[in-house]
Formats: C-alpha cells, sequence, structure tokens
C-alpha cells in the first residue's frame, strides 16, 4: 500500500496517514458555539489522518461571518471539547485554524457595532456572510476597516496566545494559524494590502513582522511542534494582491525555518481555483523554490500541501517526496470516509454547493459512506 495511507509522525502528531481534511467554513455554529452537529461532522470525518477545523475566530473581533465559531468563550471551548473527545475517541487528531478576519467583516459582526481592524483604511471589495433574523443567510459588502494603530498590534499577538492555549486546553492536538486567503495576517504580508508606514509596513521584513510575531507567541506558548501555519502566497481573496509573492513568501518561509513547526500548508495557487493562477504581471509562483528555500534555511516540518487534488496527484505528490501531506476540501465535504475510498480507489460522492455555508444536517452530516451505500 502506498505512502499516501502509511502512517506518519509531525512534530508532536502521531497520525495514522497522510490524508488531511483541509479547513472548510460551514457557517453552522450558531452563536459562535460548536453543537452537536458539529460534533458528529467531524466525528464522520476522523478517519482523515489529520482534521484541520474550520476557521475559528481567536477573538470576537476576529469574527467575519455568520455562525463560525470561536475559541474565545468558556461555552465555544466547552463544545470543542465535545469535538475533540469525538474525534480521539475515533482515533483521530484534530488541529484547530486560528483565525482573525481582519476587515473582511461587517459592523454587525463586531464588537460594540465598531469598525473592522486591518493593516490598512482601504475596503475590500469583498463578501461576507450574515444572517437575517428570519434565519436565512445573504452574503453583503464588508464594512471600511480601520487601520490598527502600532500600539494596538501586540495586544492581538497576545489574543493569538491565549486562543492557543485556549485550544490546547480544549483537547486539540496543536494549533493552525490562518496566515492566508487574504485575512488579517494576510493583509499585512501584501503590499497591495498594507499601505503603513510604521514598523509593518513597507518592507517586506515589515509586513512579515506581524505574522513571526504570532508564531514566536503561540510557539512559546505551546510549543513548535504542536504549531502549524496556512499560507496561500497567490490567492486574490479578500482584494489580496502582492506585487512580488515570491520574494514575499521566501523571506516568510526563511523566517519559519528557525522553528521547529508540525507544518507548513501551502495553498497552491487560487484556493478553490486555478492551480496555476497569477496575480497581475507575476510569473507562475515556484512551489518547489519555495520549499527549496524553507529547507536551505533549515526548515524540517512537514510540507502539507493543497488545492485541487485528486488521487493519482496526491499519491505522485507523497511518493515523490515533493509532500509530505496532502489535504483536501470539497471531497472531504461529501465523503466522510474519503481515506477508504481514496485506499479502494472507490468513487466519490460529488459535493452539493448550495448547502456549503450555513444551514442545518442536510448537505453537512448525511452525506453517504460505502458502508451506507452498500
Ligand atoms: C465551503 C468551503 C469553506 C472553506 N473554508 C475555509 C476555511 O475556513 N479556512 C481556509 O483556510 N480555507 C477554507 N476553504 C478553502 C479550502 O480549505 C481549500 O483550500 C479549497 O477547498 C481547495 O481544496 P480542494 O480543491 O481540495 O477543495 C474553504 C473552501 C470551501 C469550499
Amino acid at each position: 500500500m502506498g505512502k499516501l495511507f502509511q502512517p506518519t509522525q509531525i512534530g508532536d502528531i502521531a497520525l495514522k496517514n497522510h490524508i488531511v481534511m483541509a479547513p472548510l467554513t460551514r457557517n453552522r455554529s450558531p452563536g459562535a458555539i460548536p453543537n452537536d452537529l458539529n460534533v458528529e461532522y467531524y466525528r464522520q470525518r476522523a478517519t482523515a489522518g489529520l482534521i484541520i477545523t474550520e476557521a475559528t475566530a481567536i477573538t470576537h473581533q476576529g469574527q467575519g461571518y455568520a455562525n463560525v465559531p470561536g475559541l474565545y468563550s468558556k461555552e465555544a471551548l466547552d463544545g470543542w471539547k465535545r469535538v475533540t473527545d469525538a474525534v480521539h475517541a475515533e482515533g483521530g487528531k484534530i488541529v484547530v485554524q486560528m483565525w482573525h478576519v481582519g476587515r473582511i467583516s461587517h459592523t454587525e459582526l463586531q464588537p460594540n457595532g465598531g469598525k473592522p481592524v486591518s493593516s490598512t483604511n482601504r475596503i475590500a471589495k469583498a463578501k461576507t456572510y450574515l444572517v437575517n433574523p428570519d434565519g436565512t443567510g445573504a452574503f453583503t459588502d464588508t464594512s471600511e476597516p480601520r487601520a490598527l494603530e502600532t500600539f494596538e498590534i501586540p495586544g492581538i499577538v497576545e489574543d493569538y496566545r491565549k486562543a492557543a492555549r485556549a485550544a490546547i486546553d480544549a483537547g486539540f492536538d496543536g494549533v493552525e494559524i490562518h496566515g492566508a486567503n487574504g485575512y488579517l495576517l494576510d493583509q499585512f504580508m501584501r503590499d497591495g494590502v498594507n499601505d503603513r508606514t510604521d514598523e509593518y509596513g513597507g518592507s517586506i521584513e515589515n509586513r512579515a513582522r506581524f505574522t513571526f510575531q504570532v508564531v514566536e507567541a503561540v510557539t512559546r506558548e505551546i510549543g513548535a511542534r504542536r504549531t502549524a501555519i496556512r499560507i496561500s502566497p497567490v490567492t486574490p481573496s479578500g482584494e489580496s494582491y502582492d506585487s512580488n509573492p515570491q520574494a514575499l513568501f521566501t523571506h516568510v518561509v526563511e523566517g519559519l525555518a528557525k522553528y521547529d513547526l508540525a507544518y507548513i500548508h501551502i495553498v497552491e495557487g487560487q484556493t478553490g481555483g486555478e492551480r496555476d493562477y497569477r496575480q497581475g504581471d507575476n510569473p507562475s509562483f515556484d512551489y518547489k523554490a519555495l520549499r527549496a528555500a524553507y529547507e536551505k534555511a533549515g526548515g524540517k516540518a512537514a510540507w502539507m500541501v493543497n488545492n485541487g487534488y485528486n488521487r493519482d496527484m496526491a499519491i505522485e505528490a507523497v511518493e515523490s517526496g515533493c509532500a509530505d501531506l496532502v489535504a483536501f476540501g470539497k471531497p472531504f465535504i461529501s465523503n466522510p470516509d474519503l481515506v477508504e475510498r481514496l485506499e479502494k480507489n472507490l468513487a466519490l460522492n460529488t459535493p452539493d454547493q448550495s448547502t456549503f455555508y450555513g444551514g442545518n444536517a442536510k448537505g453537512y452530516v448525511d452525506y453517504p459512506t460505502l458502508e451506507k451505500v452498500a
């Protein structure tokens, strides 16, 4: 049986295979509290080598969409404890994706109806998701943000540290820092969004500073071997743009190399879209060069890849050593037993896009497993 299906060790976390469930926002946690339905959803998918939870807000200020879970209230942490217990009871492993959306939010979702915060005062031409009083959901324009004052940034670094501690106390095997998809850390890293003149703006070193401070604080709190990060070097989500992503993210991975992280998670291409996506006049992003730079700088973390992978691509990536782990998103939405299906090379259920965001059990915990089909 191929390497993809064999056990492996990443940092402090032992995995039963190299297949990972990618983070998937499902907007089914009213009050930001994981509930019974969420417990069942994750339990069903515990045959993955590793589950990465849906993006989970580290604070109320980090919230950007209706009904996404948080890591900051006792009720939410109790809810997550039930999720982690259920996954562990099935022999699975689970890390939480720690999220601060920055400007991809709405005043309605913010503490006291305040402005969302960012690296900039400029609004993103992007949508967020709100729920109407009658329970129906709607995509809505994001609100105008306010640029964080320099003195406020250490407070947000501290929020990440606290959330990481709370996550470990809630039974998670580790945390994934969300540095991807145009959210707060990405808003600081990219020069198309970051227009600051303080020590967090301008040069690549300055723009990456916030991300490194978060990594430093989290690894100090819970240990690097339980810490991971996701980046998406060319994804334009949330109007994210950089004039030289290869240089920016080379600097980022070189800086990460000094930590003994569990894994580095790379979204190759446009998240959920073209794998060879290019921003503006930039040449194709060279992911091999990115990894080579990381390893040259001494980095040893597992290299996780994602975006549009199928069975053959995943087997090839892991067998060839191009990747250590492959994360699947949409295939895990519709196939709770994805690992078995891949292993036996059987057909996959097709995901129903109309039930991705919000709703109830339909399109969430009712996809059939092979056992049910048989
Ligand atoms: C419904 C849905 C929700 C998603 N939520 C998140 C998220 O919370 N955090 C994140 O980093 N990416 C998120 N993504 C992106 C996925 O993790 C993944 O990168 C993308 O689906 C591409 O992988 P795939 O081709 O295997 O589906 C989401 C994608 C979908 C379809």
